[in-house]
């Protein structure tokens, strides 16, 4: 058990560098193309319903803000920011399978090195799971310069290439 608890530490040192180069405030890549493993195969997006946000923001005081909040590092990751690094069927197996995604998935594994705690199934249905992803693309789409944002995004649009940080006098 030691053994496997120091390998993870190094896990999290490696994921640590990581955030320097990327300049992110988080260790995991963003991944939208992993689906992780679990009971989701295939989910599809409309546009934000309201009523399934609320009902997923209850879901997620009342089962998941034990170990995180939206906007600051916990005993898991900040969610906000969570639907650009992550596709939705990722999210969702997450939700729903949490020892077998840290056992299989590359991301979830990387994640249980940075942040030394198993997240635990919590006894959520499907369709809560599904209500939880509402909450967190309507809370990432009130907040568009969530954490996941890439930092290129962030170079002002009128920027002319070679002269953009000359001085104007
Ligand atoms: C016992 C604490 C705990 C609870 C309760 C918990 N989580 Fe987690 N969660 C974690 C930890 C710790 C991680 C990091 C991965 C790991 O170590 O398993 C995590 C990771 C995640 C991630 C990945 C975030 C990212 O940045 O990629 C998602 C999504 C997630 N949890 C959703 C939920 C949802 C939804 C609930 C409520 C139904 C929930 N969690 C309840 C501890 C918890």
């Amino acid at each position: 058990m030691s053994v496997s608890v120091r390998s993870l530490r190094n896990v999290g040192f490696a994921v640590v560098g990581s955030i320097v180069v990327a300049g992110l405030a988080i260790g995991a890549p963003v991944d939208l193309k992993d689906k992780g493993v679990g009971p989701i195969k295939q989910v599809k997006l409309g546009p934000i319903d309201p009523a399934l946000a609320k009902q997923g923001e209850a879901v997620f005081m009342q089962k998941c803000s034990a170990c995180h909040k939206l906007d600051e590092r916990y005993v898991g990751p900040a969610q906000r920011g969570v639907t650009k690094r992550r596709s939705p069927e990722w999210i969702m197996n997450m939700t729903l399978n949490p020892t077998g995604m840290t056992a299989e998935d590359p991301i979830a594994q990387q994640l249980l090195g940075e942040y030394m705690v198993q997240m635990t199934f919590q006894n959520v249905s499907e369709a809560d799971a599904r209500a939880v992803l509402e909450f967190f693309r309507q809370s990432d789409a009130a907040a568009p310069a969530a954490a996941g944002a890439a930092p290129a995004a962030a170079a002002p649009a009128g920027a002319a290439p070679g002269g953009a940080a000359k001085p104007a006098k």
